[in-house]
């Protein structure tokens, strides 16, 4: 008698007799005979109650914990299950056992299409009952490979798997992001705080000569909640020594080739293409460009200017800018990818995307065209002009997008550019990879037009651009690159800075006293005095990149306890209150006004 799990039984000798535990997941009774579907991690197995077993197995409840011992039997041809891959078998149970019994579960542990999904609360409350979909199964289990081969690729070009730690000193933020606090019960009125990412320790390796560094890690942002951001997610942290932007962006590459291979079975071009920050922003608009399409934004302005559509021409003259996108759309077509309707849902759309407004036009018989027919009137003294700058195609619909902000304009249209092309559908490719280099270092503050960090403090200028750090530090360019994937960044790194005086410098530029400086990374500044070597890295955001590679956007599907749209977890109830007890004899904390 062998003890098999639920998937691997298929692969037993038929009339072989097999013990099998796992989960009664369907449940069908047809009168004489009892059928359940029983699940593990590995499969699902129809399993068959006959006679007296069958008369026991009546009280058997959904998801009730089972051991059976019975035959493997082969199912007649009419009975054999083809989507399933121990379908052409079934186990006639002998004698069984209820290991344990269930609620019933507060939604249908289903297979089926995902209309049938409970909501997000419940199956957050309920998350292990969730994680008994298959679909979550498989993703858990998609997860679990990438994992398993990133580790491998990195032991095999010698990078040490270290730690960080967890408990740190809340410095001035390494990545733009908040920081959670921890209120320390020894050290009364004394806060560590959680780390938004290894970076500062993971530097402190490279000082302490460890080499290469790779780590899987937890980090953790108390950042206002996002539709692809998690308060705790996973990062593939790396740091290297003595090595350049080309040698990490080469490693990365290699590994994300070698887990392609390995995972999905595929062959991915390497190496990716790269594009400087500030040709990304104005041929697309935003520095994580979706390269599955190529459609570029044109400036209009000065055609604008010379029209008479007011809207536009009004912010063309009070130096607004004014951008275009076009694409082929076979509008008015059979074969049309967007209609009528689809392009007023945008302009709505673009309205939440900061946009005040989204222009549509689209080309036909040669001409552009509107609807209503008043806004391509306006544009008829230009629209050779626009012509002959936005190469519209028969069927291609024009996007022109204003404002007075360039900033609010690009950010708007960019995201009016992705959503169009994900529509459209037309991609080069499934997977489409790019390197942004070379991140200003600064970005000023839009209400103060203080200079801030336009990432973490610690990016390494380019020799070519640090010589504006006293006079125009906006053109300080950094050592820096972000890995896109499909749109969306998927990583970041930079080269540091190694050098003590400049750190301190960049601090200062930043904003920072004296005094801040030397309490918050004084001990960075510190280390860096006793020999630091070159160094940088790179940190992959995990969740977010098993997603995507999983042809799936939502990131929460691939982390096993993730927190809803308001940070909550509604399975252990937290964040929650401490007793006002509790908070004044451990911590000596007092809440003033509970909110
Ligand atoms: P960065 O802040 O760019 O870099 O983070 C690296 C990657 O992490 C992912 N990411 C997130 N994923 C889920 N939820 C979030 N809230 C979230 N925030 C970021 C993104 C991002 O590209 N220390 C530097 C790395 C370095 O310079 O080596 C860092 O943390 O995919």
């Amino acid at each position: 008698m062998q003890q098999m799990n639920c998937g691997s039984v298929k692969d037993v000798r038929i009339g072989s007799d097999v013990i099998l535990y796992g989960w009664a997941r369907y449940i069908r009774d047809h009168g004489g005979k009892l059928f359940i579907d029983l699940a593990d991690r590995y499969g699902i197995v129809q399993i068959v109650f006959e006679g007296e077993t069958k008369k026991r197995a009546e009280e058997i409840g959904k998801e009730y914990v089972l051991k059976i011992q019975g035959k493997v039997k082969r199912r007649s041809k009419d009975a054999i299950d083809k989507d399933n891959p121990t379908g052409k078998i079934e186990v006639i149970v002998e004698n069984f056992e209820i290991i344990n019994k269930s609620k019933i579960p507060p939604f249908e542990i289903t297979e089926e299409k995902e209309k049938y999904l409970p909501s997000e609360f419940l199956r957050f409350k309920y998350r292990y009952l969730d994680l008994r979909r298959r679909k979550m199964l498989n993703n858990v289990l998609f997860r679990d490979r990438i994992t398993k081969a990133f580790r491998k690729f990195f032991w095999s070009q010698d990078f040490l798997e270290l730690e960080t730690p967890f408990l740190i000193r809340d410095t001035y933020d390494a990545s733009g992001s908040r920081t959670f606090l921890v209120p320390s019960r020894i050290h009364k009125g004394k806060f560590y705080s959680l780390p938004t990412s290894p970076q500062i320790y993971k530097q402190l390796c490279m000082i302490a000569g460890l080499g290469n560094y790779f780590q899987i890690v937890k980090v953790f942002r108390d950042e206002d909640p996002r539709e692809d951001r998690q308060p705790e997610f996973t990062q593939l942290d790396l740091e290297t020594s003595f090595k350049d932007e080309k040698y990490i962006q080469h490693l990365i590459e290699a590994s994300i080739k070698y887990v392609f291979k390995h995972v999905l079975g595929r062959d991915l071009k390497t190496p990716f293409p790269h594009i400087e920050y500030n040709v990304a922003m104005e041929k697309y608009g935003n520095d994580k460009p979706d390269m599955r399409f190529k459609n570029e934004l044109v400036d209009i302005t000065d055609i604008a200017a010379k029209s008479d559509y007011n809207i536009i021409k009004s912010i063309a003259e009070k130096n607004g800018k004014v951008k275009a996108i076009v694409f082929d759309a076979d509008y008015g077509s059979k074969n049309a990818k967007l209609n009528e309707k689809d392009m007023l849902d945008l302009v709505e759309k673009a309205k939440g995307w900061g946009l005040k407004g989204l222009t549509w036009l689209y080309f036909k018989d040669k001409g552009i065209r509107s609807k209503p027919e008043s806004i391509a009137k306006s544009l008829e003294s230009v629209s050779a002009q626009l012509i002959k700058r936005l190469h519209p195609k028969e069927g291609s619909i024009i996007l022109i997008g204003a404002d007075l902000s360039e900033s609010v304009l690009l950010a708007g249209i960019s995201k009016v550019r992705r959503f169009v092309g994900i529509k459209i559908g037309k991609f080069d490719t499934d997977f489409a990879f790019l390197w942004v280099d070379h991140f200003p270092v600064f970005e000023r503050d839009e209400l103060t037009g203080a200079l801030q960090p336009a990432h973490n403090p610690f990016v390494a200028p380019t020799e070519e651009t640090v010589k504006y750090l006293d006079t125009e530090p906006e053109k300080v360019l950094g050592k820096r690159y972000d890995l896109v994937l499909n749109g969306l960044e998927v990583g970041g790194g930079s080269i540091r800075i190694n050098k003590p005086e400049l750190q301190y410098k960049i601090l200062k530029k930043m904003g920072l006293s004296d005094e801040e400086i030397q309490k918050s990374l004084g001990f960075l500044i510190e280390a860096l005095s006793y020999g630091a070597p070159i160094h940088g890295g790179i940190a992959l955001g995990l969740d977010r990149f098993v997603a995507v590679l999983a042809g799936q956007d939502d990131i929460k599907d691939f982390i096993l306890f993730p927190k809803t749209k308001k940070n909550e977890s509604p399975l252990d109830n937290s964040p929650d209150r401490i007793s006002d007890k509790r908070l004044m004899e451990d911590f000596n904390i007092k809440i003033e006004k509970p909110l």
